[in-house]
């Protein structure tokens, strides 16, 4: 029999953000998987998911990626599935101790591959495989600005973008972050601290850069136009610092700008163009070619203060939360 979900977070449900009590673990319909998770990842998505910005879904509880153990199948499903190590990044409920969901969002993981790994790469590493990818045609040589380049988003875009020849600027919120976005392999790293962040990037890149990378968005978004040369790009994909003011289309007009502010579902909203670009993360992964750095491993009852971490700007790489221990 699957086991209970009996590690709802105390915090969250003493905070009245997910409904209290025990909750038992749903028996897997036909196509679906249970999984026994084995760690979650917390990513901004769940900070929407929790003030509402985006819907939680029915069982109240957010979260929606991880790393575990295939528990059960459905009628439909593979066997062998039955206890391999699987990921995920689109199953909703993912801070509990099991989780169901179809089993084509559920991506084996390779051997070799640590859970630690495994578990933090497929939401924000999907994300910036898609954003270096399928965004701003960048090649070697061209100059990047990444903004929250520490963050879990920012250090693996940059990794991908400096694998791919580009020379990345990274900005980061404070100096204790610094250091993860040199590790990522930003090659100058700029402190945002109220300062002409415009001018910062001009003194390094006078001919203004190919591309900014833009996750937090808020009223200072439009001020990337400064940063970029003529026919750059603005690539919005993230309001973590508030909604993004409109852009009077006009105003590209200054250097023939391209701007788009990306979602998720048009790049990875199929099973399938998900499960390639999964697949494509996770054999970076095992060839080395993507880290997923710093990594934090709170228990599961301490997804508030991963919540706390991540909205003071305090969060460096990426936040993990493992249910059992
Ligand atoms: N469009 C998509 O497909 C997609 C998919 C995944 C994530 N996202 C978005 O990408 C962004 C990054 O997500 P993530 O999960 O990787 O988070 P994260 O970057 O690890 O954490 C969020 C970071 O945003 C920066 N930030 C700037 N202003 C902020 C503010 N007022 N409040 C909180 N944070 C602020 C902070 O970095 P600094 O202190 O260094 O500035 C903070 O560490 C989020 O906006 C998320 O919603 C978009």
């Amino acid at each position: 029999m699957p086991e209970a979900v009996s590690s709802i977070p105390r915090v969250l449900v003493e905070q009245g953000a997910l409904s209290p009590g025990h909750q038992a673990a749903p028996q897997p319909g036909r196509g679906e998987l249970l999984v026994h998770v084995t760690l979650a990842g917390v990513n901004y998505w769940d900070v929407m998911q929790r003030t509402g910005a985006v819907p939680l879904p029915a069982s109240g509880i957010p979260g929606v990626e991880g790393v575990g153990v295939v528990a059960a199948g459905g009628d439909g499903t593979p066997a062998d599935l039955v206890g391999r190590r699987v990921a995920w990044s689109k199953v909703t409920g993912s801070y509990a101790g099991a989780v169901v969901g179809a089993a084509d969002w559920f991506v084996p993981v390779p051997d070799d591959l640590p859970d630690e790994q495994a578990a933090g790469l497929l939401m924000q590493g999907v994300t910036a495989q898609y954003l270096a990818t399928d965004t701003a045609p960048l090649g070697a040589g061209d100059a990047a600005v990444v903004l929250a380049a520490a963050g879990g988003v920012g250090t693996l875009l940059t990794q991908l973008l400096v694998a791919a020849g580009v020379r990345v600027v990274g900005v980061v919120g404070s100096a204790a972050k610094v250091e993860a976005a040199r590790a990522a392999g930003a090659s100058e790293v700029l402190v945002d601290d109220g300062d002409d962040l415009t001018a910062a990037v001009r003194a390094v890149v006078p001919d203004g850069v190919a591309a900014v990378f833009d996750g937090n968005g808020g009223p200072d978004a439009p001020r990337a136009l400064g940063m970029l040369r003529p026919r750059g790009w603005l690539v919005l994909f993230g309001t973590a610092a508030g909604p993004i003011p409109d852009l009077p289309a006009g105003s590209l007009g200054a250097g023939s700008y391209v701007v788009t502010r990306t979602a998720g579902k048009h790049f990875a909203g199929e099973a399938a163009t998900w499960r390639t670009r999964a697949e494509d993360v996770l054999a970076r992964a095992r060839a080395g070619a993507l880290t997923v750095a710093p990594v934090t491993v709170l228990p599961l009852t301490e997804a508030a203060e991963a919540h706390r971490l991540m909205e003071s700007r305090s969060s460096v790489g990426k936040l993990l939360l493992r249910p059992k221990g």
